[in-house]
């Protein structure tokens, strides 16, 4: 029995106002909710996925609506004041045991995880984390490497000045219960607390190669929709009624969406029942579904929140609007 946890009760802040009606991990990313693509990741393997709630955690509940996905049996647990990464781990100890996934829910990515799960048995270690190299690792938690992938220093967001690597925490850990033996019920954050308390006692990193992105803000979501569109997830469906516009992919539309006289694309996708009157720009933006835009707007670098009313000729460039009303 291996169990996984998804990281899912922060506020999503950086994704305002979109996020003060909908939980970040039900936010779509390309047609999908956010968690579920999460949970697709996780290897045939996992028997139980825990979802660790708590803002708009109703909400969460409701989207699963007791069921699993594929086989794969879904708890969520809602925390009625936040825990922090560490504090929502904890409160699951009994429901863990011996090797476990542990996964932030708001990263989109191409970890093999079961790649990483053989790779933690193998080491033998309290901890695997994923690793991802990046230019600028202000944002994020950085690690120095040691030998045999052993991380003998993690810090969390470090200042520039302070940044020893460029290494990053990609958000998907392996844990072996041992893990609790660092923990008490005071324990708020993993990445402050517990990942600098056990590197160098048997904390490994796990390197991968592909795509990985943390979608918590508007530019890094679009950036992850990119990596999605550029997929699978590219295909003007049948039943989408496109006409007479310029399509530069690549560029999804679900079925019932309709789309006049508009320039499309790159990097859009458009959620069904949407409706783009003539005359429009819409790039490297996603319609949510419902969403209407007037004759001759420009929309860059934007999401249109779900039902969301754009009036003609309006401009939007790097913004989320939703409707006053949501
Ligand atoms: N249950 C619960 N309770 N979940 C939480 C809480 C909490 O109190 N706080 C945050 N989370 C969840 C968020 O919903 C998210 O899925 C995950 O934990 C990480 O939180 P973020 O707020 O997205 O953190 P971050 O992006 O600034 O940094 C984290 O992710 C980076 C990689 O994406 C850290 O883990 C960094 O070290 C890491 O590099
Ligand atoms: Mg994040």
């Amino acid at each position: 029995m291996v169990s996984a946890v998804v990281l899912a009760g922060g506020f999503g802040t950086r994704l305002r106002p979109l996020t003060l009606s909908t939980p970040k991990p039900l936010v779509r990313i390309a047609g999908i909710p956010m968690i579920d693509r999460v949970l697709a990741s996780l290897p045939s393997f996992v028997d139980e996925a825990f979802i660790a709630a708590g803002y708009r955690a109703q909400d969460i509940r409701s989207h699963f609506n007791g069921k699993g996905i594929n086989g794969l049996a879904v708890n969520v647990i809602a925390e009625e004041k936040p825990l922090g990464t560490a504090g929502a781990l904890w409160s699951l100890r009994n429901r863990l045991e011996g090797d476990f996934i542990v996964l932030n829910g708001d990263v989109i990515n191409s970890l093999p995880v079961n790649e990483m799960f053989t790779f933690h048995r193998k080491c033998g270690g309290i901890a695997t984390i994923s690793l991802w190299e990046v230019d600028n690792p202000e944002n994020f938690g950085i690690v120095r490497l040691g030998q045999d992938m052993q991380i003998t220093e993690f810090k969390e967001k470090p200042k520039r000045e302070d940044a020893f690597s460029r290494l990053i925490n990609a958000g998907t850990y392996v844990m072996n219960d041992r893990v609790f033996d660092y923990m008490d019920s005071h324990s708020s954050s993993m990445e402050k607390e517990v990942f600098p308390s056990i590197s160098g006692r048997g904390l490994y990193g796990f390197r991968f190669s592909g795509y990985w992105v943390d979608c918590g803000s508007l530019d890094s979501y679009l950036t992850a929709q990119e990596i999605l569109v550029s997929g699978e997830a590219g295909v003007v469906r049948n039943g989408a009624r496109v006409e007479g516009c310029v399509i530069s992919r690549p560029v999804g539309i679900e079925r019932g969406a309709v789309v006049r006289g508009s320039r499309i694309g790159p990097n859009t996708y458009i959620e069904e029942k949407c409706a783009v009157s003539e005359g429009c720009v819409v790039k490297r933006s996603t319609l949510m579904r419902g969403a209407v835009i007037g004759k001759g707007c420009e929309i860059t670098n934007s999401i249109i929140g779900p039902g969301t009313e754009v009036t003609d000729g309006t401009s939007s460039d790097n913004q989320i609007l939703v409707n006053q009303s949501q």
